[in-house]
């Protein structure tokens, strides 16, 4: 069964941060301190799904997707990352499940979406080589509760985001801006995933996959400067996070980094684990200039020419069957079936006088992006899933509640849901799949 379904993520839509035993998580520390999030937005209250999230499953149930990605809340869970289990927590997603799978939706969970227990950042988040273990002491905590009813999980949501963004350039929690000093979090988060994959499979998960993010990298001209910055590019967000899954080994990073000197041996037969599906995550291509100035290897160019999200985030279609049939090419026969774990847009969405929201330019979007994943389909690439970002407009991590993702809007002072023109269009579109097949 193709799994089409729409994604959301713990922080981003439950709200009820101190509820029910929860503990804090670096977003929780993160939003809270001066400048960091548009406008001091928080994740406190969010889409209150804590306690709405009947309704989110009826709005799926209607919409007729048939799976659905969310994460757990590793603080839910652990509320000081290890250690004692809040069974409270648990409980919350063991209801979700169970009235997923009533209404005929799969649950697809993801363990790490970014909302780290503060208690384990306060031992240094993913630049402490033990937090990798405390990850799959965690998954094997979900697993044992989760496992006889959730076919297919994923470890981690885009490490190299979470890097970047987190470790990298400050611009995401914990707010670290370590430039390539950020690379041991990569690596541990790797190590996570591939021991979390070991203790779900203990636990009884039968299907086992990783979220990465991924973009095509274009060359902004054939200048060998460029192309070269565009492979460095390439090496730092694509391929640091594929090939040691994939093939057992890094890329070659001398040109960022002294020696690896916290890998150590046995871990890349642990990151290599295989696994059933890779996640892969598109909004767009990135295009890539020479370096101006001494600090990184690469300069974003910019992409023109093309529509804008209200991101500004260029809209190009084709770029995903260009990366699915890249990856294709590069891993061949290590490339496990592919799942599109993400893909969406941000839209002004203003509702019009009557109420109702006419995004007709999310519906471009999604039609364009889907022709786009069954043209590498035809081209060979076995995928297997396509997840709309996201069911509902939530936090955007540091832009607050200005990015509007969702197939549903969301009244942030009233809470009350709008289903758009485009979950019409998705739910005309899945109908529409059922009588073909
Ligand atoms: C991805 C994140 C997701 C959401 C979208 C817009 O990078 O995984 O949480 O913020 O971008």
């Amino acid at each position: 069964m193709f799994l089409w379904g729409t994604a959301t993520a713990a922080y981003q839509i439950e709200g009820a941060t101190g509820e029910d035993g929860r503990g804090p998580s670096i977003w929780d520390t993160f939003a809270r301190e001066p400048g960091r999030t548009r406008d001091g937005h928080t994740g406190d209250v969010a889409c209150d799904h804590y306690h709405r999230w009947r309704e989110d499953v009826a709005l799926m149930a209607d919409l007729g997707v048939n799976a659905y990605r969310f994460s757990i809340a590793w603080p839910r869970v652990l509320p000081d990352g290890a250690g004692a289990v809040n069974g409270r927590g648990l409980d919350f997603y063991d209801r979700l499940v169970d009235a997923l799978l009533a209404a005929g939706v799969q649950p697809v969970p993801t363990l790490f979406h970014w909302d780290l227990p503060q208690a384990l950042e306060d031992r240094g988040g993913w630049l402490n080589r033990d937090v990798a273990e405390l990850f799959a002491d965690y998954a094997g905590v979900v697993g044992a509760r989760l496992a006889d009813r959730v076919p297919l999980w994923i470890t981690l949501n885009e490490p190299f985001v979470h890097m970047a963004f987190g470790y990298a350039m400050g611009l995401h929690a914990p707010g670290h801006a370590l430039m390539t000093g950020a690379l041991p979090a990569a690596h541990h988060q790797l190590l996570a995933h591939g021991r979390a994959v070991a203790a779900l499979r203990a636990a009884g998960a039968r299907q086992v996959a990783l979220t990465n993010n991924c973009t095509p990298v274009w060359p902004a001209s054939s200048r060998e400067q460029d192309v070269r910055a565009a492979e460095a590019y390439d090496i730092l967000h694509n391929r640091l996070f594929t090939d040691p899954v994939l093939t057992g080994a890094y890329p070659d990073l001398s040109a960022y980094t002294g020696d690896l000197d916290f890998v150590r041996d046995g871990d890349l037969e642990t990151v290599s684990a295989p696994i059933d599906a890779l996640g892969v995550n598109y909004y767009n291509p990135t295009r890539i200039a020479a370096p101006t100035d001494e600090g990184l290897p690469f300069t974003n160019a910019g992409i023109t020419g093309h529509p804008t999200t209200a991101f500004g985030w260029p809209v190009v279609p084709d770029g995903l069957r260009e990366l699915l049939t890249g990856l294709k090419s590069r891993y061949g026969a290590a490339l496990p079936p592919i799942l599109v774990t993400e893909n969406g847009c941000s839209q002004p969405d203003v509702p019009g006088p009557d109420g109702t929201i006419d995004d007709a330019d999310r519906i471009a979007f999604l039609d364009g992006h889907i022709a786009a994943l069954r043209r590498a389909m035809d081209e060979g690439v076995d995928v297997r899933g396509y997840f709309v970002w996201s069911l509902i407009d939530n936090f955007e991590w540091a832009e607050g509640y200005h990015q509007r993702f969702g197939l549903v809007h969301v009244d942030h002072a009233t809470q009350r849901r709008t289903p758009k023109r485009s979950y019409h269009w998705y739910r005309d579109f899945l109908r529409a799949q059922n009588t073909d097949t």
